[in-house]
């Protein structure tokens, strides 16, 4: 089957600048610096690292809620970054996100219903029997019952409530939904069954997901691709298998042992991930890693890795491992 590229991110950069008090100069964040990656139509790029590494700000750059401080963003051959105001709001429609929390996300003074209409009665001319319709369609796609169209949010569960988020997403047919940490707040066995729903509704539609987790668990069935990030920076990325069965950096493996619900032979030998993340107002020199990496050298202190291609597209950014003096990540726990 061939390939549609949907969605090229190159280079993309967050800087913000932050007052640190009345009279010490201004300091910047590199919430997310100088990140690349290609989507395919019906495709999984998941996003992984732990709290603080950049993830929802690359979630809001890739759906334009913010603009990047660098970089360019090509959605199926137009350059969004370019684009006039109006192109863009037409643009964008083709780029949902949904949030971690379906508690927030929902106004709880609305109707189910409306909830879902109301993109169509923005952005589209349907009239108001093709909006109900519509929104009936969708709910009957995520397992909403009709008779749940005149009720409130509060009247729902946590998975419920995230399946009407996913269906608000749907509303206007997108091509790509950056789903932030859809599932963290439900419960693990409620956790599987909105996956399922998702990659449901993705080979359905033809959808591509970018989808942001802190746990690696989450996305393992539901990934064609994982990208680690590490203070902004992306330190490795590769086919799932190959990034589950074979990580290479060293924050990836300790990141991979120390998720409890991988099966057993993926967990491999337990490497602790010690330290603190630092502090991204005083980024460490070289690699960021450094401070808590078992292989770190004077190397490592001083110059930053960059993003290498090790085999078969299994980027990393390791001078361990560009040295092969990397340990195999092998051998059971
Ligand atoms: N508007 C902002 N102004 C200043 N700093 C920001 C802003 N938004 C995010 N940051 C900082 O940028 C960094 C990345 O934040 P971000 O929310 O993208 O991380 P995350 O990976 O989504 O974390 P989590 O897993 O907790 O959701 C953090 O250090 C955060 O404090
Ligand atoms: S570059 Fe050095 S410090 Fe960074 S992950 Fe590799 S070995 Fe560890
Ligand atoms: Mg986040």
């Amino acid at each position: 089957m061939s390939q549609e590229l949907v969605l090229n991110a190159h280079n993309l950069k967050q800087h913000y600048h932050v007052k640190q008090g009345l009279f010490k100069p201004e300091a910047t964040v590199k919430a997310v610096d100088g990140v690349s990656f290609t989507l395919d139509r019906g495709k999984t790029l998941a996003v992984v690292g732990e709290s603080g590494c950049g993830k929802s700000t690359l979630g809001r750059m890739l759906t334009m809620i913010e603009t990047p401080t660098e970089g360019q963003l090509n959605f199926l051959g137009e350059d969004l970054l370019s684009l006039s105001k109006e192109q863009q709001k037409e643009l964008r429609q083709k780029i949902q996100i949904i949030f971690q929390n379906p508690y927030g996300s929902l106004n709880p003074r609305k109707k189910i219903g409306s909830i879902l209409e109301e993109p169509l009665v923005i952005n589209t001319q349907l009239n108001k029997a093709e909006r109900k319709a519509k929104a009936l369609a969708m709910m009957a796609k995520v397992g909403l019952k009709t008779e749940h169209y005149d009720r409130y949010p509060h009247m729902f569960s946590g998975g419920q409530r995230q399946r009407i988020a996913i269906a608000r997403g749907l509303m206007l047919d997108p091509e790509i939904i950056v789903a932030d940490e859809p599932v963290s707040a439900l419960d693990v066995s409620v956790q599987a069954q909105v996956l399922n729903l998702m990659m449901d509704l993705q080979q359905e539609f033809g959808l591509s997901y970018v989808f942001i987790s802190h746990d690696l668990s989450v996305v393992e069935h539901i990934a064609d691709e994982v990208m680690v990030m590490y203070l902004g920076k992306v330190v490795e990325h590769g086919k799932s298998e190959d990034v589950f069965t074979n990580p290479k950096h060293p924050y990836t493996q300790a990141l991979l042992s120390s998720t409890p619900q991988l099966s057993s032979d993926k967990r491999r030998q337990r490497i602790k991930l010690q330290g603190e993340l630092p502090s991204p107002l005083n980024p460490p020199s070289g690699c960021a890693f450094h401070g808590r990496c078992q292989y770190a050298n004077e190397r490592c202190r001083k110059e930053t890795p960059a993003l290498r291609n090790n085999a078969d597209a299994h980027l990393i950014a390791c001078h361990a491992v560009e040295e092969e003096r990397l340990e195999n990540f092998s051998g059971a726990a």
